[in-house]
């Protein structure tokens, strides 16, 4: 999978891609992330990317010949399947988005900033809008790290142990169950003793039943019948 993310503050998305699980696929060569600075494709001396909104307001907006320049020398090389913009006006990341976006081969993720985009820029580009959370932040950036975490780890050879991903909470509309490491007991806690019996089968049905429980306690909404 190819990744390319637009942003005017790369800076920010340096870290997230240089460590753990991500550093790993990258490094294995399963995903490439590039960075590119929208500043680069701005035109003149001061290579402005955003300017005051027509009609007047408070903030500025970002400007669309930029993000075209970017998007439109990017295309010359790879075809996308997706330009996503992280808005919070976009659907909700959820887990089956992850899990369809993990099987596409090449993504844009354009990362917003200032009051927003030029509505045209939506128009002529965006493919999918997609927001992390009913919040709003600064801009683009962070959610586009979160977007790519929750994604890339999907792809198979990734996570090591690549069923560790089927298991994870969402994946059947469960949380996932409690998990334990060694001490088997501290300070009067102890582990409950069927993970310790090594009957594999009733090992799976208190994790599925731990799963329920804690799914009805905290998220009860996701058991609900859709229909
Ligand atoms: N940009 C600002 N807020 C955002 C959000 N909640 N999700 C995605 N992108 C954003």
């Amino acid at each position: 999978m190819q990744i390319d993310i637009i942003t005017l503050l790369p800076e920010l998305l340096d870290s997230p891609f240089r460590h753990s699980i991500l550093k790993r696929a990258i490094d294995k060569k399963v995903v490439t992330v590039n960075l590119h600075n929208l500043r680069d494709y701005a035109a003149g001396k001061h290579q402005q990317v955003d300017d005051y909104p027509y009609g007047g307001g408070a903030g500025m907006v970002m400007m669309i010949e930029p993000v075209a320049n970017c998007i439109e020398s990017l295309r010359e090389k790879t075809t996308y399947d997706e330009v996503i913009y992280l808005s919070p006006d976009g659907q909700l990341l959820d887990q089956p988005m992850a899990n369809q976006l993990s099987l596409k081969q090449n993504l844009i993720v354009l990362c917003g900033h200032y009051k927003g985009i030029d509505e045209r820029i939506r128009e002529a580009f965006v493919s999918l809008e997609i927001s992390i959370g009913n919040y709003v932040l600064t801009g683009g950036e962070l959610a586009a790290a979160v977007l790519v975490d929750s994604v890339v780890r999907l792809i198979p050879g990734v996570i090591s142990d690549e069923t560790s991903a089927l298991f994870d909470s969402f994946q059947d509309n469960l949380l996932a169950p409690a998990v334990y490491t060694r001490p088997a007991e501290f300070r009067g806690q102890k582990v409950p003793d069927v993970l310790l019996s090594g009957h594999q089968e009733q090992i799976d049905q208190w994790r599925y039943d731990s799963a329920l429980e804690r799914t009805r306690q905290r998220r009860p909404d996701l058991l609900e019948d859709p229909e």
